[in-house]
């Protein structure tokens, strides 16, 4: 079994790259991250990556060609897998085409369910205890054109608690799901590589 070339976009405290970052360096998984970027130049998420030596780049978002830099960038460093890890920024559609099928994007809910546009970070855990949800979770899945709708790799649940507060319903979503079903997402994708 081969590993991939992982390129990491984060836009925020990067939590989740750390948990790649850990199977990494354990030896759970077999691929190597080679980027982490990010739109965001105060993301810890940079800050994780420079502790561990990997490559930490900041793309200014108001550069008229971010896009196209992004997508240079991953070509570069011969990615071949990009891994949204908490990136807070559409991903442009000749990215998706030229990565066809080598994106995936973690998200904190069970979608179909709280996805989409203004679905994100704290606000989806809100919605969830909002609607009175008994149960919430966490979706890897492959990125489209759209926002939050590709297939889904894998999904995991848990039971929303009556004292829950979206901080606490989001605390224990990322520790107790996201950190394991995306290293799982993408040691299934090594899988197929
Ligand atoms: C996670 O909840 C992830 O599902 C969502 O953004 C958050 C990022 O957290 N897309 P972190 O930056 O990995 O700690």
């Amino acid at each position: 079994m081969r590993g991939l070339r992982l390129g990491v976009l984060v836009s925020g405290s990067g939590s989740n790259l750390q948990s790649i970052i850990d199977a990494v360096e354990s030896g759970k998984l077999k691929s190597e991250i080679v980027c982490v970027i990010s739109n965001k130049e105060q993301a810890y998420g940079l800050e994780r990556a420079r502790k561990h030596n990997l490559p930490a780049l900041f793309i200014n978002p108001k550069e008229e060609n971010y896009d196209a830099k992004l997508l240079n960038t991953l070509k570069a460093y011969e990615v071949d897998l990009v891994v949204l890890a908490g990136y807070l920024k559409i991903i442009d559609k000749e990215l998706v085409e030229t990565f066809k099928g080598r994106i995936i994007n973690i998200h904190p809910s069970l979608l179909p369910k709280y996805g989409g546009k203004g679905y994100y970070g704290i606000h989806v855990h809100a919605a969830v205890i909002a609607a009175g949800e008994k149960e919430s979770g966490a979706t890897v899945h492959h990125v489209d054109i759209g926002i939050d709708t590709g297939d889904t790799i894998l999904q995991k649940k848990l039971e929303v608690y009556t004292d829950d507060t979206p901080e606490s319903l989001q605390k224990r979503i990322l520790e107790e799901i996201e950190h394991k079903i995306l290293v799982e997402a993408i040691a299934h994708l090594e899988g197929r590589a």
